[in-house]
């Protein structure tokens, strides 16, 4: 277990915020966020208290994918400005202390990519092994049966050269062969040209699909399959993903990062806690986060989630460092999935579980999915499986700024529709009211702040019921018991190892704050607390 003695680097001890960038502050009028827009709104994020600033993807891109779909890795799109505005962005963050994250997304590229364009051209091109083709079978289907993410399958018939390319995505997203080693040299020229400028870090995309079997076996059918999902889900991804061999690219990405710096690389992993700890790799030198999205994939219910929170931090790997996720901008955000009240207990979790808290735009106000009408859709996962409500555009709705037209993100139409309520929801009318979630948010930020013990302190689970769960951060002399009320009704702790005396510091019922607590604890329902144990 890392000792709280130890040097902490800023992506330990700081937090993680995810800007959308077509959804957080438009600067020209266009309905759409930009890079200028986002520089106008630091202060906002440094008043928050926020240390890193993860960025989706603001590169060329035909945006079939909303930038998931890279044509020019080393350039900013026109929509979000010129690559001054980024080097002022970028200026503007270090001269506030905080740092820049960037979105990777070396898996795949756009059709539209000039490698792609040269690869696609014959199948004699210097290029033609950048990609994944293969021949169709005797019968004219494709190589196998893998499937593709957003529908149907993986593989796409390419006419004029007679050969299927395949893509873990959109058709107009076609996987990089990594096996190449002139793609992995060409990749990590990326990331050496956006280091050199000065980025902190990168967020890799889609990490645990970077490498397939190279048999292209077929997938093995899913057993378990709900038809609520995704098709892809279907069948399991045992050869598609997460293959023995990605973990050697991984430590060549990670050498990069490393011959800079105090740089970092978050990696995009959604798998079972056993496979996703791999990736932190041999002695540590894979991803320094392997994204953990365990709060957002189990049910809001305290049994699971203590469990999984302890079968986490046993299977970190020693010198590990944990991190958490409560929403991103591919799934519901926390405030629709669980309420309002469920909500900030849900923030005093993943702001005093041990490790960095990654949190999404806009789930500091309790921002929620907004409906989007079928014809407004715009997401590919939505327009490309119509008969199932999957369109991620719901999460990914312009930031609710303040009370004025289009809440304050653009003077034109926005991009996507804003919420009925906004006028109420937003950060201008919960900055100055106390009982506000954004207040709440930033209380729990600033006393993390204030206490190595909630920072980088020690965990030790305490108690879980069926309502509860309650565990301890301890750093040198200092030492909090945190308790969360996962339900609605209310609930009694009783502890039986240890009589448990303190002051409330911070409670979801402003009220309770400052009042001591011994013996049994009695919590409302939705209540959290965060008890400064005497010492
Ligand atoms: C990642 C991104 C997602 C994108 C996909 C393909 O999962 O988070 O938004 O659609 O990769 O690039
Ligand atoms: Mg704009």
């Amino acid at each position: 277990m890392e000792k709280t003695t130890s040097k902490h680097l800023w992506w330990q001890e700081g937090i993680i915020y995810q800007v959308y960038p077509r959804s957080f502050q438009d600067s020209d009028g266009d309905g759409i966020g930009d890079l200028r827009g986002i520089t106008s709104r630091l202060d906002y994020l440094k008043w928050l208290g926020i240390k890193g600033i993860w960025v989706s993807p603001i590169f060329p891109s035909p945006m079939a994918d909303f930038g998931y779909d890279i044509s020019d890795y080393c350039t900013i799109h026109p929509l979000f400005g010129a690559m001054q505005d980024f080097d002022a962005l970028l200026h503007e963050v270090h001269a506030r202390d905080m740092k820049l994250i960037l979105d990777l997304v070396p898996n795949h590229t756009s059709d539209e990519h000039p490698w792609f364009q040269e690869s696609r051209s014959s199948r004699d091109n210097p290029k033609r092994n950048w990609y994944l083709w293969h021949d169709a079978k005797p019968d004219g289907s494709p190589p196998n049966n893998w499937l593709s993410v957003f529908g149907g399958s993986a593989w796409e018939w390419d006419e004029p050269t007679q050969q299927y390319y395949y893509h873990a995505f959109h058709t107009k997203q076609p996987d990089l062969n990594w096996r190449n080693p002139e793609v992995q040299h060409a990749m990590l020229n990326v990331m050496r040209f956006w280091l050199d400028k000065g980025v902190d870090g990168f967020r890799v995309d889609v990490m645990w699909h970077m490498i397939k079997d190279e048999q292209l076996r077929d997938n093995p059918a899913n057993p378990n399959y709900n038809p609520l999902e995704l098709p892809y889900r279907q069948l399991l991804p045992t050869y598609s993903t997460d293959q023995p061999e990605v973990h050697d690219i991984v430590k060549m990405m990670r050498q990069v990062t490393d011959s800079y710096h105090e740089r970092m690389m978050i990696g995009e992993i959604y798998l079972p806690v056993s496979k996703l700890v791999a990736y932190y790799g041999a002695d540590n030198k894979g991803a320094h986060l392997p994204f953990n999205f365990l709060l957002l994939a189990l049910p809001w219910d305290a049994q699971q989630l203590a469990s999984a929170i302890s079968e986490y931090e046993g299977a970190l790997p020693p010198g590990g460092w944990p991190n958490w996720v409560l929403s991103n901008h591919d799934k519901p955000r926390i405030t629709s999935r669980v309420g309002k009240s469920q909500a900030n207990v849900a923030a005093m979790l993943l702001l005093t579980l041990r490790g960095t808290p990654t949190f999404y735009y806009g789930d500091e106000l309790g921002m929620r999915d907004v409906p989007i009408p079928p014809e407004e859709v715009q997401d590919p996962q939505g327009l490309n499986i119509p008969d199932k409500y999957l369109s991620r555009d719901p999460a990914r709705t312009p930031m609710q700024w303040d009370d004025s037209d289009h809440a304050g993100f653009t003077v034109a139409k926005p991009w996507l529709r804003l919420p009925e309520n906004f006028r109420k929801v937003n950060v201008k009318t919960q900055q100055d009211d106390p009982y506000s979630m954004l207040s709440f948010y930033r209380k729990l930020i600033r006393l993390r702040q204030e206490e190595p013990a909630l920072r980088i302190g020690d965990y030790a689970p305490v108690y879980t019921d069926s309502q509860a769960i309650a565990y301890t951060r301890e750093a040198g002399e200092k030492r909090f018991l945190i308790v969360l009320n996962l339900t609605h009704r209310p609930c009694y702790f009783n502890p039986e190892h240890e009589a448990f005396s303190g002051t409330i510091a911070i409670s979801t019922y402003l009220e309770r704050e400052g009042t001591p607590i011994s013996g049994t604890i009695s919590l409302s329902g939705d209540e959290g607390i965060v008890v400064r144990l005497a010492s």
